[in-house]
């Protein structure tokens, strides 16, 4: 795998991208672990389609996963992830090796607040601290003016949105949709995880996300109905162990018991933040949920309107 394109060095990307800044383009960067699939790619597209110079980073992170997590076992597929991204065009595939993002003696790391200690932060207390300090490292290594993450990973972005006000980062950062499966399963890396039986259980995820949203359609605003509900079609697997199931307000994760008619905050609005759909900028609410399938924890998630 020797491609110009594909550097480890973060002085070599920190270099490159100044110097492309300089010359006034927009940089973008997409932060990702690899065993790259469509939901990656859509990140890329959109990264193409508003950038000048797009830079990929494909690092697994250590930091961000528990000693008992599955660290060892995340799927490295670097060839693959290459074949993939050799169409694309991007302009940097940044894969440092651990040493080189995290030298010897490594001993700063981003504290993040009350976002991450909520959802996916009780189970894994440990884990936004090191996908902020990593994501800050990737902002400061790759100077970028967007930075693209996927709704999939909703508290994710919130995390990073948050630091990103919160340390007056000069970036924009930017969720792009879910990229779904057929039978509506958001892709992630830890499907390849799942047995066939469990692979077409986990169909009830997207399922009971629909539920959701057409109870919120048809005019719904109780939370705990609504919850019920989701509950009720994900019991229709036997195989799926709720982990949480959760209605919150869209920015500060904090769990409601009424959707509001009209947006709570506007925090949205403030420099730096970028609506998630444009065309549908007020979610009222957004649904978060996690649901094991044997040993895979999978999350997803939907905004109401
Ligand atoms: P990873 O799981 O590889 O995901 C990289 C990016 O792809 C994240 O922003 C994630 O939300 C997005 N993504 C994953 N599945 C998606 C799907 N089905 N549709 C749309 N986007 C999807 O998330 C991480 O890596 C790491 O925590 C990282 C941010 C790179 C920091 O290490």
């Amino acid at each position: 795998m020797t491609e110009r394109r594909i550097i480890g060095d973060p002085a070599i990307v920190q270099e490159e991208t100044l110097a492309q800044k300089k010359c006034g383009k927009r940089i973008g960067v997409v932060p990702t672990m690899g065993a790259l699939h469509k939901g990656h790619l859509e990140l890329i597209r959109r990264a193409k389609a508003e950038c000048d110079f797009v830079v990929v980073t494909v690092f697994v992170n250590p930091v961000q996963f528990a000693p008992t997590e599955d660290l060892q076992k995340y799927p490295r597929t670097p060839e693959q992830d290459w074949e993939l991204l050799k169409p694309m065009n991007v302009d940097i595939v940044f894969m440092p090796t651990e040493k080189e993002i995290y030298l010897a003696g490594y001993d700063t790391y981003v504290e993040t607040g009350e976002l991450s200690k909520r959802f996916e932060g009780k189970t894994r207390p440990a884990h936004f601290r090191g996908v902020a300090t990593i994501v800050l490292k990737l902002m400061n290594i790759a100077s970028p003016d967007a930075a693209f993450f996927g709704q999939k990973d909703y508290q994710q972005f919130c995390v990073v949105r948050k630091m990103a006000a919160d340390l007056n980062l000069p970036v924009e950062i930017v969720a792009c949709p879910t990229v779904r499966e057929p039978d509506g399963l958001a892709m992630s890396s830890r499907n390849r995880y799942l047995s066939l039986e469990e692979r077409k259980q986990a169909a009830a995820i997207p399922q009971s996300l629909k539920v959701a949203q057409n109870m919120r359609n048809a005019g719904v605003a109780d939370a705990k109905e609504m919850r019920k509900n989701i509950q009720a079609v994900l019991e229709t697997s036997p195989l799926a162990e709720i982990d949480y199931i959760a209605i919150a307000d869209p920015l500060t994760l904090e769990e409601i018991s009424v959707i509001p008619s009209m947006p709570q905050n506007l925090l949205s609005q403030q420099r730096g933040m970028r609506l998630l759909v444009p065309e549908n900028p007020t979610p009222r609410a957004v649904v978060l949920l996690a649901v094991r399938f044997g040993k895979t924890r999978l999350i997803d998630n939907c905004l109401l309107y």
